[in-house]
């Protein structure tokens, strides 16, 4: 069955970016100049997923409004003539079916997806979570959802990370499958201290899942940090030998971590033609200057 739909959970209340986030949703900031969640959405969308539901919560109403008409703003730019800006601001209108569901209570992200049944119901599912931005230029969702047609089951997308690392994930067991670029994941591990990982490979945000995990989710308990987590639910659906792996290589950006954020800016900023050129020729004017006063 075709992958058709996308859940992006966006409950989340974007405290490694406080204080922007005190009244902006965290999916809203800029990337450049589009919302992160935007190219989130685009990426659903480049891999013929038509459909996305958000899972929501409180003041998160700016999420609503971007991805719908603005009409005041569409009467402006079309009076001026400003085909560019108009272009601009509706794009995110039609780029597929959005449609909303609130979480209530922030339980977790195994949580969150559970909320997505009734609409789901009985097919294959993506997931993207909105913190990871994969490069455009590197796009794994269509291999992943080709997986899912291979090999079935449900498909997580796998990164290898320094060992340092591997505590601010998911981590995978793997084993080897006779296709190139595609793992067995025999046991998960939400989070753990590096000497207990059983590998570097860790788990980001774009899953294709079975729709079983739902039943599983069901019965699934709060794990780490007292939250239900859907890396749990997975391990259950591993144990029964139905998960499979994507090997991710590309460029990936972590926008909920201000670093790894300023990197996704600074990044696609110089591949842009209208920005990219004064941007390369100013960058190394800043890293050679000591750290003062602005240079011009
Ligand atoms: C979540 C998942 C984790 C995964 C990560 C990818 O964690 O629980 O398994 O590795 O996303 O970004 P979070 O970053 O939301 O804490």
């Amino acid at each position: 069955m075709r992958v058709s739909k996308a859940v992006i959970p966006a409950a989340g209340l974007g405290t490694r970016f406080l204080p922007a986030t005190k009244a902006t949703p965290k999916e809203m900031l800029p990337v450049v100049d589009k919302p992160a969640i935007q190219y989130v959405v685009e990426e659903a969308v480049s891999a013929g997923i038509d459909d996305v539901l958000f899972i929501t919560g409180r003041s998160k109403r700016a999420l609503e409004d971007h991805f719908d008409r603005n009409l005041e703003l569409e009467t402006v730019l079309a009076e001026k003539g400003d085909r560019e800006r108009l272009a601009g601001i509706t794009a995110s209108n039609d780029l597929a079916r959005i449609h909303y569901v609130r979480q209530g209570e922030a339980l977790g992200l195994g949580h969150a997806v559970s909320m997505a049944e009734r609409h789901v119901g009985d097919e294959p599912f993506a997931v993207l979570l909105g913190d990871d931005l994969i490069d455009p230029r590197d796009e794994v969702l269509p291999d992943m959802i080709a997986a899912r047609e291979a090999v079935g089951g449900s498909i997580l997308c796998l990164m290898e990370v320094p060992r340092e690392q591997i505590s601010l994930y998911g981590c995978a067991a793997v084993e080897p499958t006779a296709t190139d670029g595609l793992v067995l994941v025999t046991d998960l591990i939400e989070k753990p201290a590096a000497d207990e990982a059983p590998s570097n490979w860790a788990v980001i945000g774009r899953y294709v899942l079975d729709p079983g995990i739902f039943a599983v989710l069901k019965r699934t308990t709060p794990g780490r940090g007292g939250e239900i987590q859907l890396t749990d639910a997975l391990r259950e659906l591993a144990h029964g030998g139905a998960v499979y792996g994507v090997a991710f290589r590309g460029r990936r950006y972590d926008t909920g971590d201000r670093l790894s954020y300023l990197q996704a800016v600074i990044r696609l900023a110089l591949e842009r033609d209208d920005l990219g050129p004064a941007l390369r020729d100013w960058l190394p004017s800043v890293l050679a200057a000591p750290a003062t006063k602005e240079t011009p």
